[in-house]
């Protein structure tokens, strides 16, 4: 049976390609997507993006009740702040690596810390767009 994987990205990641391109790069959400559809024929994605911190509580909720085999997260400034979204991972079973486009701890002090790593299964941060195809390829052959 083929794996089904959660894509989950938080604020502002909407508005990749257009924002920011020299930190974030020009690969849209939509070409993150497809990339990530092309390279791994074999699993079912759904892919959620959110500029809500609710609605990727509720998601991940979902994901779990689901029954997905892992999920890929990126929260955007959430990942320095939500105490809510780390109890929300830690609450669920599917095993969750949180992905950065850029390298967080290359920049401003306050993206150094991470809220929700500790309750990940790892992270991985400053490969760009590549990071989302690295935690995938992480979720579907190398975490059971
Ligand atoms: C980000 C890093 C965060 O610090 C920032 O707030 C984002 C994007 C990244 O992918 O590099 O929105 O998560």
């Amino acid at each position: 049976m083929s794996a089904t994987i959660l894509v989950l990205d938080g604020p502002n990641l909407n508005l990749l390609g257009e924002r920011d391109p020299e930190t974030y790069g020009t690969d849209t959400l939509a070409s993150v997507q497809a990339q990530l559809a092309a390279k791994f024929g074999g699993v079912r994605f759904e892919f959620f993006q959110s500029n809500w911190e609710g609605a990727l509580i509720d998601r991940l909720h979902q994901a779990h009740r689901a029954g997905v085999d892992g999920i890929v997260f990126n929260p955007g400034a959430l990942t320095h702040t939500s105490v809510a979204l780390r109890d929300a991972v830690e609450a669920i079973t599917p095993p969750v690596v949180e992905v950065h486009l850029s390298n967080i701890y290359g920049r401003e002090d306050f993206r150094h810390h991470s809220v929700l790593a500790p309750v990940c299964s790892g992270q991985i941060s400053g490969f760009g767009a590549f990071g989302y195809l690295l935690a995938v390829s992480f979720l579907v052959h190398g975490s059971s």
